[in-house]
This record gives structure tokens, sequence and C-alpha cells, in this order.
């Protein structure tokens, strides 16, 4: 077993003795290598899985980001893990912006969020959320994924399928050497609280974020362009979490989903 993954099974024995009290049932685990962390939930709570659960991988063979993108990352220069937890909030919008909010608030004050799940360092992307729901039986679960990059990607290497992006992914080790820090202490930092949070959604919804969420809104005053080809400026979001896009001629556009790219003012 190397460094990272010692480092990460140690701390989920600190996030499990830290959550469990409050979380009944609560579980664990660390796996050397996985397909993709919030696939292998899925496939649990398909099979039948309702605790509550973290999956943590070291590696991860066909990580998966939104809207069918792939996520690529190297063992033990990202932090790759899932949550699943059941979960009844009267109202689901605005989620991927408070789990963007638990984390950033937990990770580094120069961290901004990039409207609906991506984490922010210095204009790149720094990591990012992906959300899956599953019904099961009268009871929905979210499947909670995070990827994190703490060292600077071979972008060579990982990308070399040709998908490499524009921008050149950030990772935290931007921030110096002291900050990085490893794999187990982010997971110990970040876990806890995203769980925390999650149930915090569930009582009051994304209200209880709005605030934290204007305070690292990457896109405030930004010049963005939406997949449809639609342009405008960023100007916070709603109450629902939705993009607010001042459109030329002054007309507010709330918008629900979707990707967009921030062109320069
Ligand atoms: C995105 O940027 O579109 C979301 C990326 C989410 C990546 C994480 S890594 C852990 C979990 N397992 C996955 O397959 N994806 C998420």
């Amino acid at each position: 077993m190397n460094a990272a993954h010692t480092s990460l099974n140690r701390a989920a024995e600190q996030v499990w003795a830290e959550v469990a009290p409050a979380l009944p049932g609560f579980q664990v685990e660390v796996l050397a290598s996985v397909d993709s962390t919030n696939s292998e939930l899925m496939r649990r709570v398909h099979a039948g899985l309702d605790a509550p659960t973290l999956l943590v991988a070291l590696a991860q063979t066909a990580g998966r980001g939104r809207r069918g993108r792939q996520w690529h990352s190297q063992p033990g220069d990202a932090l790759t893990f899932s949550v699943a937890l059941p979960m009844a909030p009267p109202d689901w919008s605005g989620l991927s912006l408070a789990v963007g909010v638990s984390l950033a608030e937990h990770l580094h004050p120069d961290v901004q969020l990039k409207w609906p799940n991506d984490l922010w360092l210095a204009g790149r992307k720094l990591g990012g959320v992906l959300i899956e729901t599953v019904h099961q039986g009268s009871q929905r679960q979210a499947i909670v994924g995070v990827g994190l990059n703490l060292h600077a990607p071979d972008t060579q290497r990982l990308f070399a399928d040709g998908d490499l992006p524009a921008v050149p992914p950030a990772s935290l080790d931007e921030l110096g050497a002291e900050v990085v820090g490893d794999l187990g202490v982010w997971l110990a930092r970040l876990a806890p609280a995203l769980l925390k949070n999650l149930r915090r959604f569930e009582r009051q919804g994304f209200a209880a974020f709005a605030r934290g969420y204007a305070q690292r809104d990457a896109l405030v005053g930004q010049r963005l362009q939406l997949d449809d080809g639609a342009t405008g400026v960023g100007c916070g979001v709603d109450a629902q979490g939705a993009l607010l896009l001042r459109e030329a001629g002054g007309a507010i556009r709330a918008v629900l989903s979707g990707g967009l790219s921030v062109r320069p003012c």
C-alpha cells in the first residue's frame, strides 16, 4: 500500500469517527481502484444499499463528469470520492451549488465557484461535482461525487485521447506546499463538512447557502456565452440557484442548467 492509500485509510477512520455518531449506519470505504465512485455507489444503491456511505478511490478508471464528459485523474494527484445519502428535501434545486459552497469554504479563501458545479482557482478548473439521484422504494438517494486536483495533472498523458481542455486545469499545489498537504488531509476536512451540509440543505434548501455562493461566485460581472449561443453578463443566481444572465437590452434570463463558457469582458 503506498503513502497516498495509507493517508486515505487513516482519514477514512477519522471521518467515520466524526460523522457516525450523528448519522446512524454511516459507513466509509477506500478502494485502490474502481471505474467511478459514483457508478459504484449507483450499482450498490440499485442492489439495495440504503446506508449513508462515503466511497473514496485512489484511482478511477472511468471517472465521469457532468453531461457525459469524462473525469480524468492520476492516482495520488486528485481526491476522488462520492457520498450516497438518502435525502428528502422539499426542493432539490441548488443542491450542486450548495455542495460547491461547502467544499470551497473548507478549501481556501481563493477558491471560487463557477456555476453550476465547478470549483475554480485563478480562473481555471480546480475540481467538479457530479450529483445523481436514485429512487429506492419511496425514498431517494443522492449520490454526490467530488473530484479535486491536488497536484498539477500531466495533461499530455491524461488527455491522450485528444480531449485536451482549452485551459489547463488548476491544482491546489498552486497555493503552495504548506497548503496542498495530502489526500487524507483534504478528505478529513471536506467529507464531514459535506455530510453536515447535505443535511442542512435537506432542512433549509439553497437559501442557507445563497450568501456563501454569492461570496465566491466567479461569474458575476463576466461576459458569458451559453451552449445555445445566447450571451450576456452574469449577475448572480436566483433563490433556486438558477444562473441570472443580463442579456443585451437589459432583460434578465434565469438559466436552470446547461453549459456555458466565460468570455473576457
Ligand atoms: C464535472 O466536472 O463535470 C464533475 C466531475 C466529478 C468527478 C468526480 S470524481 C468522484 C466521482 N466519481 C466520478 O466518476 N465522478 C465524480
